[in-house]
């Protein structure tokens, strides 16, 4: 595995290829990238990877210091996944001007954009970056963050990027709880609060099967989630992958929850399809 800084030479290194899996990460790797970087693996000639901790998609009061890095770690996990190519940029070498940054037109009003206001541009302006500096065939992203999904896949869409968008499913620890970098955090006591997550989107899901309409299975999973010592960010129910209201036409339903901890915010989410 070759670790690299420069934008030039990772150019130059990629030029020759056939195939290009990419998983773009923010650091700190766990069981849910693996499995993104295992199918890249299967999918591609090579694999690049990028750790890049994102200051534009941080707010003023978010975790952007307290953010867990662990360099020798991800490396030696990007080594044993099989990755060919690690980037490894710094902040100027992604921001050598910030003249222009990608802005979302629609989509980010909901769930968590509605609470984290910009941090959406700032997902989506170091994906389009990393896209034109990696130039894949496929990059693979997480549906756990299936808000950042939809909007970078309506980013390719509109700016028409040649490249896959490749949706991988949640992976979850044995309780339930989807893995997430911010899991460290968790006290311990939270930690055994936190399955609640999924327990209260698999009650929802049964409860759309038995065709209730969806503004109560929302209410009903506000109260499954009003957890002793945590504040409810969010529950709700949007079409996707538009990420608009849900009404009769809807197909897919997501169902998204955010749960404040004392010191980490959890989300996660169900895909619902009508008549599946
Ligand atoms: O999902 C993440 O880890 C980040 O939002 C991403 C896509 C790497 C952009 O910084």
């Amino acid at each position: 595995m070759k670790v690299i800084q420069d934008i030039q030479e990772l150019r130059h290194e990629l030029a020759s290829y056939d195939s290009i899996g990419f998983v773009p990460t923010m650091g700190f790797l766990h069981e849910g990238h693996g499995s993104l970087l295992e199918q890249a693996r299967r999918e591609n000639e090579i694999v690049v990877l990028s750790i890049f901790v994102n200051p534009t998609q941080f707010g003023p009061n978010e975790d952007l210091e307290r953010y867990p890095r662990d360099e020798q770690r991800d490396q030696q996990l990007a080594r044993a996944a099989g990755v060919d190519y690690l980037f490894y940029p710094t902040n100027e070498t992604m921001y050598p001007l910030d003249m222009a940054r990608v802005t979302v037109r629609t989509g980010d009003d909901v769930l968590c954009g509605a609470s984290r206001p910009g941090h959406f541009d700032g997902v989506l302006t170091v994906v389009s970056k990393l896209l034109n500096i990696v130039h894949p065939t496929r990059a693979y992203f997480g549906l756990k963050d299936a808000q950042q999904l939809a909007l970078i896949e309506g980013y390719v869409a509109d700016y028409f990027v040649p490249v896959e968008i490749v949706r991988c499913p949640i992976i979850r620890e044995e309780d339930g709880l989807a893995k997430s970098s911010r899991n460290v955090y968790l006290s311990e006591q939270e930690r055994g609060q936190a399955p609640r997550l999924q327990q209260a989107l698999q009650e929802a899901k049964h409860l759309l099967e038995t065709g209730m309409p969806v503004e109560e299975v929302v209410e009903r999973t506000k109260d499954a989630l009003r957890l002793e010592g945590t504040e409810l960010d969010y529950v709700d129910a949007v079409a996707y992958p538009t990420l608009g209201p849900v009404s009769s036409d809807t197909q897919t339903i997501l169902l998204a929850v955010a749960v404040q901890f004392q010191s980490a915010r959890l989300i996660d989410n169900l895909l619902y399809t009508r008549g599946a």
